[in-house]
């Protein structure tokens, strides 16, 4: 498990193994959309301020994953404690 924190409303919410960060966001409110669920069509991309994501997406580039400015909800997740993003 890890935590993201929702920069704007200081909300900080635990993403067990069994979900997906946009599980858990939108559960928790957050409005972002999505389609293929799979990382393959971009939709549901949210802006990472802080920590590390572990991408699992297919669309970001080498470049993009090491910059780790953004990251796919539906299927990426983090590799540090606690990811800070900006909802
Ligand atoms: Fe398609 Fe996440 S919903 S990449």
């Amino acid at each position: 498990p890890f935590e993201i924190e929702l920069a704007r409303s200081k909300t900080v919410l635990t993403v067990p193994a069994d979900s997906s960060v946009l599980d858990v966001i939108t559960a928790a409110g957050a409005d972002v959309l999505s389609s293929c669920r799979q990382g393959v069509c971009g939709t549901c991309e949210i802006i990472v301020l802080a920590g590390e994501p572990d991408h699992r997406d297919s669309v970001l580039d080498d470049t993009e994953r090491a910059a780790g400015a953004c990251m796919f909800a539906c299927v990426s997740r983090s590799r540090s404690d606690r990811l800070v993003i900006d909802l």
